[in-house]
């Protein structure tokens, strides 16, 4: 297992997962990566570590520079298990006295989720600063980018951010650098990534990227290096804009329209309304949920102003995928988002309601009530999915889909 090395003095010491396909729900189609990065200076210093079976993997790679029982100090930018379950291992072989920085809420979070493991944490906080002898790391907490105890390590003196799961993407190559990669590559894995993983704190990164803008810190980063995926040297400028614009969420004259179906009746209606709504010069994505993972339709409705969701009903109840969707997306809380609801039904039909009730819940604006058909439609019945393709288009902006990344 060789390292990568990022500058003279640091290396890329993590690990590469070529398998995982479930991170949170999402689906991880391209594999993931846990990045942790050893620091050569008068300190050696380790950046978090990897998830618990690739604690070997980790280590192997630091072997090839130096003997792991010769790094001096750990910092802990973020206490969730891909990037703190092979601390305990890795301490076990480099010395349990070792200093372990990491953040107030890290040390407790650490703590609760290794019980029986004593280690020698050290609390730092924002301003706070740590020497690493040439150089040093600079501390910025970033509650709830990605979870409380996040924190940002910055080192002035080579102008690295170690930006842990900000500016990540979930994405498995043996290539470990932005100009490696193509851009529509990574520009569709980080914005998968903020939609999936960040949507529920884009109030915090907003906060966040204003205060690194206006401290300085920005124009001082020269590479950043997050705990996921590529490492930032050549389009820091542009992942940084992409963060600022994805985090206002704003609409666009797009509509995702997402259904599942029993007897391809709801799939008939589905289809009817994506049309209607291409007619209504709108940007129209059709998914269906035995083809479409709740992940990717989350990432197509991340820039979409609409979305549509037709179920079926079985014994009084939405369709289990449609109702896993909705979920999923309720957790996420996405802002500014036009929507309806649909369905076919045989006996009860209450999962055209039960849809409405919950996209009302989310705070999605709700043009019509929902449309539901017992039985199977002929074209005239649909009439009122043209309408409500109307009332939806009516309320979503002109401004058209961006073109990049989502297609
Ligand atoms: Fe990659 Fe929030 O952990």
């Amino acid at each position: 297992m060789e390292p990568v090395k990022v500058l003279d003095s640091v290396y890329w010491v993590g690990a590469l997962d070529f398998d995982v396909r479930d991170f949170h729900g999402y689906r991880t189609s391209a594999g993931s990566t846990y990045n942790a990065y050893l620091v050569m200076d008068e300190k050696i210093t380790l950046i978090d570590t990897v998830k618990a079976p690739f604690a070997s993997e980790l280590l192997s790679r630091v072997a090839k520079i130096v003997d792991p029982k010769k790094i001096d100090q750990v910092v802990s930018n973020h206490a969730e298990m891909d990037h703190s379950s092979a601390l305990p291992q890795v301490m076990d072989i480099i010395g349990r006295e070792k200093p372990v920085y990491t953040s107030k809420v890290g040390e407790k979070t650490l703590k609760a989720q290794f019980r029986d493991t004593d280690l020698n944490y050290k609390v730092v906080g924002t301003g706070d600063t740590l020497s690493l002898g040439r150089t040093s790391l600079q501390f910025l907490e970033t509650r709830m980018v990605h979870w409380p105890d996040s924190m940002f390590s910055f080192c002035p003196e080579l102008g690295i951010l170690y930006s842990q799961d900000a500016f990540g993407m979930h994405l498995a190559s043996s290539r470990r650098f932005d100009d490696e990669v193509a851009r529509n590559v990574w520009g569709y894995e980080a914005l998968k990534y903020v939609a999936n993983i960040l949507t529920p704190y884009t109030t915090p990164i907003g906060k966040l990227l204003e205060t690194v803008s206006s401290s300085g810190l920005l124009s001082k980063i020269k590479i950043i290096c997050p705990d996921h995926g590529l490492i930032w040297r050549h389009n820091l400028g542009e992942i940084v804009g992409l963060y600022s614009r994805w985090i206002n969420q704003k609409p666009t004259r797009k509509a995702v329209v997402v259904y599942d179906s029993m007897w391809k009746t709801t799939e008939k209606m589905a289809a009817h309304l994506a049309d209607a709504l291409s007619t209504e010069n709108v940007l129209v994505k059709l998914m269906s949920l035995k083809a479409n993972h709740r992940s990717d339709v989350a990432t197509e409705l991340y820039d979409a102003g609409a979305v549509l969701v037709g179920s079926p009903t079985i014994n009084n109840e939405i369709y289990p995928s449609v109702a896993d969707l909705l979920c999923y997306v309720r957790g996420l809380k996405y802002k500014n988002k036009v929507a309806g609801a649909f369905g076919s039904y045989g006996w009860s039909g209450e999962a055209p309601k039960l849809i409405q009730a919950a996209l009302t819940e989310m705070k999605y604006q709700l043009p019509v009530p929902e449309f539901r058909f017992q039985w199977v439609p002929v074209e005239s019945e649909l009439e009122p999915l043209r309408q409500m393709a109307k009332a939806v288009a009516a309320a979503l902006p002109q401004e058209l889909v961006p073109a990049d990344f989502n297609f």
